[in-house]
């Protein structure tokens, strides 16, 4: 059995999943109120907030998995990208709970993370695929020839597509985190009612800073009142546009490399237009779409291990590799 452990960002992640990808245990405590005020993430509490919480979510684990730290072969852990202090306390906690109890360690890339989610039981997808990884910090198009290797077709210039969502929410007055909130307002209003347009950049890159804009202008250009009474609508339309940028690259990625099975990863993949849009593409339940460690226990299948003590000097990394 797998231990997986995961706190990039703002969630304390630990798991516990099978050499064939079962999963016996997915804990996710999430941060999100203890942000909230702040409208985003604040580095330093995350870190300072993981280490209080790491220890009780790695118990939780073993305890909802029914196992013992002797059924454990692996540890695995987010290495980067991310929140430097934040990955930091995970893989501190890692590197002691596998050095204590003298199993290998493996470090595993977050967005390697995200695409071997889709390497879960029960029905694991299998390379070659094409995989639109979306996420609050990244947004790319992957060609994922074997369950270890993917070429990267495409990325942001700007904001990430989670970012996009985010912003677009908060101005709209929506709570944080943003994304869910919005396509949960989205639903109610008229995808129609405002035309936002997406920037076309060359190839199969992304940009989302313009549409944000878009949305900022429209606001202020409406008094408060009138904002509160169009404010579904304006959430929709702005979705629409986000969704229908990340849609179409998906289509000419499509058929640029042949690729006809298409899965979404990453956080923006919960969201309901996007998977309403693209009813072909592969996805995995909401809970493995956003971080957890049941997908970095996956990934780490494909790593090759770190005996002890060679990994106690392993250091992260905050940007990616
Ligand atoms: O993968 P993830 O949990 O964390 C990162 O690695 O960034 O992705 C979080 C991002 C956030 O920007 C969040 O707003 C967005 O995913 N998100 C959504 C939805 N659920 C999460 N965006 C749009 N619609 C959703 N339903
Ligand atoms: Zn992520």
């Amino acid at each position: 059995m797998i231990f997986g452990l995961e706190t990039s960002c703002d969630e304390t992640a630990a798991a516990v999943i099978t050499r064939g990808g079962e999963i016996l245990a997915n804990v996710i405590a999430s941060q999100a109120d203890l942000h909230a005020p702040f409208g985003g993430v604040v580095p330093e509490v995350a870190a300072r907030r993981h280490l209080e919480l790491v220890a009780p979510v790695v118990r939780q684990a073993l305890g909802e998995a029914k196992v013992t730290v002797d059924d454990l072969e692996l540890v695995a852990v987010t290495r980067g990208p991310g929140l430097i202090g934040a990955l930091l306390v995970g893989l501190s906690a890692a590197k002691a709970f596998a050095w204590g109890l003298g199993l290998p360690l493996a470090p595993v890339d977050h967005l390697h993370g995200h695409v071997a989610s889709l390497f879960l039981a029960p029905e694991p997808l299998d390379p070659p695929f094409l995989c639109l990884l979306a996420t609050g910090g990244h947004t790319m198009l992957l060609d994922v020839h074997a369950h270890d290797r993917y070429t990267v077709l495409g990325r942001t210039l700007d904001d990430a597509a989670g970012e996009a969502f985010d912003k677009g929410a908060r101005v709209l007055g929506l709570g944080y985190p943003g994304g869910p909130e919005l396509d949960r307002v989205a639903r109610d209003g008229d995808a129609h009612a405002f035309s936002f347009p997406v920037a076309r950049v060359p190839g199969l890159d992304f940009s989302f800073s313009g549409v944000k804009t878009a949305l900022l202008y429209a606001v202020k250009e409406l008094a408060a009142d009138e904002v509160d009474r169009v404010r579904a609508d304006l959430a929709a339309s702005y979705q629409r546009a986000v969704v229908q940028a990340l849609v179409e690259r998906v289509h000419e990625a499509g058929e640029g490399t042949g690729l006809d099975r298409v899965a979404l990863v990453g956080g923006v993949a919960a969201n309901s237009e996007l998977r309403r849009a693209l009813p072909e593409a592969s996805v995995v339940p909401l809970a493995l779409c956003t971080d957890n460690a049941a997908m970095i226990a996956s990934a780490s299948r494909w790593v090759a291990p770190l005996q002890p003590p060679d990994y106690l000097d392993l250091d992260a990394y905050a940007s990616v590799a």
